[in-house]
């Protein structure tokens, strides 16, 4: 009986010793389940319709929205060390090209058809994501189009996104990605993607649980969107809402979402590590919003931590949670650090 009792003091010693599991660099990065690498990263590239502008977004640290003469030369030393993947906002700056509709979110001349038309011509291996969405289009700033009393139309909504994804798909887009947060866009998308002969070899990304909150403002600068009156409240999921993520991640599964997306990143893990269990046969992407980045550039500013430190430890965090796609403004950084 005594021996019993030694065995198992000194098997309970043996395995309180962690340590030796990651004493050494090499042996800590295996403790992760997925590493970082340069394909999992999508930079978002804001793209305005003044061609020769490159302008910095000053609540968006290092950003600049583009026009179209400016981003091939932005872009060229980005590929050579790796950039993969963009997702393009498109910015109407012009006066007069914003209406109740967003008609201009689709026109064959405004700058995300005409930057999908020479990013594929003159980068043939760059995976090219469009953003979908009305807010950037419309003179009132929703994500849709409104009934008379200022309520979200949802069936006209989805009637247009649906419409404008298919223009982006034909236009060469790789992946289209809604976030206007409607019901049922995935379906409609999907539905006109078939009809358009084109749903074998696009992508459709699901923004599916993208929450409402104070973390998309720097976006909301640098792509002019801000809702003109009221809020997102009625379209985009309340931060305590984990029951309702899942219920629009089910769903946006079963209406042909090929990719789901969680955003923001840094404060929905726990929605991540949803997606990735109820989404276990597709991959999930992440999208560390602007807000998030401004934080940590803000926190690093005033010496809170060092930069690059936290923004390997927050894209670090989020690849735990569950994902294997990272939407971040951090991608040009991580393109020279991912090197050394
Ligand atoms: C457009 C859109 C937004 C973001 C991505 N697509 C803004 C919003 O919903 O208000 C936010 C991205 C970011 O903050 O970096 N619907
Ligand atoms: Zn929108």
């Amino acid at each position: 009986a005594s021996t019993a009792a030694t065995s198992v003091s000194i098997s309970g010693d043996i395995g309180s010793q962690l340590h030796a599991g990651y004493s050494h660099p090499l042996a800590r990065s295996w403790q992760a389940e997925r590493q970082l690498t340069k394909s999992m990263l999508i930079y978002p590239l804001f793209i305005s319709d003044q061609d020769d502008e490159e302008v910095p977004i000053p609540s968006l640290p290092n950003q600049c929205r583009r026009g179209l003469n400016r981003l091939i030369p932005f872009l060229e030393p980005l590929v050579r060390k790796g950039l993969r993947s963009v997702i393009l906002f498109g910015v109407p700056m012009q006066p007069g090209t914003k209406d109740a509709l967003g008609s201009s979110a689709d026109d064959p001349n405004g700058p995300v058809i005409r930057s999908i038309r020479l990013l594929r011509q003159r980068f043939p291996h760059l995976y090219i994501v469009c953003d979908v969405c009305l807010c950037e289009y419309t003179s009132h700033g929703h994500c849709g189009i409104l009934r008379e009393d200022g309520s979200l139309n949802n069936q006209l909504s989805v009637d247009r996104i649906s419409d404008v994804a298919v223009a982006y798909a034909r236009a060469g887009a790789h992946c289209v990605a809604p976030s206007d947060m409607n019901d049922g866009r995935i379906r409609a998308i999907k539905l006109k993607l078939i009809e358009a002969g084109l749903v074998h070899n696009v992508t459709l990304m699901s923004y599916a649980a993208k929450f409402s909150g104070c973390l998309y403002g720097p976006f909301r600068d640098a792509a002019g969107s801000a809702p003109s009156f009221g809020d997102r409240r009625c379209y985009q999921l309340p931060p305590g809402g984990r029951g309702l993520a899942r219920r629009a991640i089910v769903r946006d599964i079963n209406e042909g979402a090929d990719i789901i997306m969680v955003k923001p990143a840094g404060q929905y893990l726990d929605i991540i590590a949803d997606a990735k269990e109820l989404g276990r046969d597709l991959p999930i992407a992440a999208y560390q919003v602007s807000g998030e980045f401004a934080m940590i550039h803000a926190a690093a500013k005033a010496g809170v931590f060092d930069l690059k430190s936290m923004a390997f430890e927050s894209t670090e965090s989020i690849l735990r949670a569950g994902a294997t796609i990272i939407i971040s403004y951090f991608v040009p950084e991580f393109l020279d650090w991912l090197d050394s």
